[in-house]
């Protein structure tokens, strides 16, 4: 599987206990000043320079492989860099089973078009009458810019059935299911340990159960 953080705050790499060394925006930048510099000038080679660097900026945990996008494009400029690096993503992600994208909170990156096709679209959001209506705003953005094969909604962090049972949520969010909030899951954020190393959770039965429902299972990792 490939993880791949799209919010430049790269939380997740927290989460999955990741230390990230190399971001796709270094290797951008790193090539933009290569080839400002003159040190870069024949095509093939700069396409297996950034070939070798973006895998350099892959890094592995259990069997999952990971990449942080780091700071997000500038819109407008190094406009053909930017679109070889998308085209390195999707190609390296075609070597992958399944490839998971963490976006940033927001219509934003829908906007900008950063992940322009997906099979799943899976909109998360706490209870919050705010938050649901932000998650709407996003499904509605996302109907004209990405092309998704099923999207839907999880609500997450909520404290009992009684909270779930009292929301209304517009139908058109096709929401799947709740997840509550967890104790070990707090504590493991507290010391910075990594969400892999806990067995079994309430959220990973909520999250499996959610996720069986529009076809898609979660492996245990090894
Ligand atoms: N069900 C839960 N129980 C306990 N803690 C949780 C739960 N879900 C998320 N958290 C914790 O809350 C924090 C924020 O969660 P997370 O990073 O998933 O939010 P987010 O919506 O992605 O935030 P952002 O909008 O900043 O990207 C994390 O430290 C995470 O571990
Ligand atoms: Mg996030």
């Amino acid at each position: 599987m490939l993880a791949i953080d799209a919010d430049p705050a790269v939380g997740l790499s927290t989460a999955l206990g990741i230390t990230v060394s190399k971001t796709v925006d270094d290797v951008r930048n790193e090539l933009i000043r290569q080839v400002q510099s003159g040190k870069a000038t024949d095509k093939a080679e700069i396409l297996s320079m950034l070939d070798y660097e973006m895998f350099s900026a892959l890094e592995e945990q259990k069997n999952i492989a990971f990449l942080a996008i780091g700071r997000p494009e500038k819109e407008g400029c190094y406009c053909q860099v930017n679109h070889v690096l998308k085209d390195l993503i999707a190609s390296m992600a075609g070597n992958f089973d399944y490839v998971v994208i963490d976006g940033e909170a927001g219509i934003e990156q829908v906007n900008r078009r950063v992940m322009e096709k997906v099979t799943h679209l899976i909109l998360v959001s706490d209870a919050s009458r705010k938050g649901i209506h932000v998650v709407q705003t996003i499904q509605e953005v996302s109907d004209s810019a990405i092309a998704y094969e099923k999207a839907c909604l999880i609500l997450n962090r909520l404290r009992s059935a009684e909270e779930w049972e009292k929301l209304l949520i517009p139908p058109v969010l096709n929401c799947l299911g709740w997840i509550p909030e967890d104790d070990t899951i707090r504590s493991y954020d507290i010391d910075g340990r990594s969400i892999l190393e806990i067995d079994d959770s309430p959220v990973i039965t909520a999250m499996k159960n959610c996720l069986a429902k529009i076809g898609l299972q979660i492996a245990a990792t090894p």
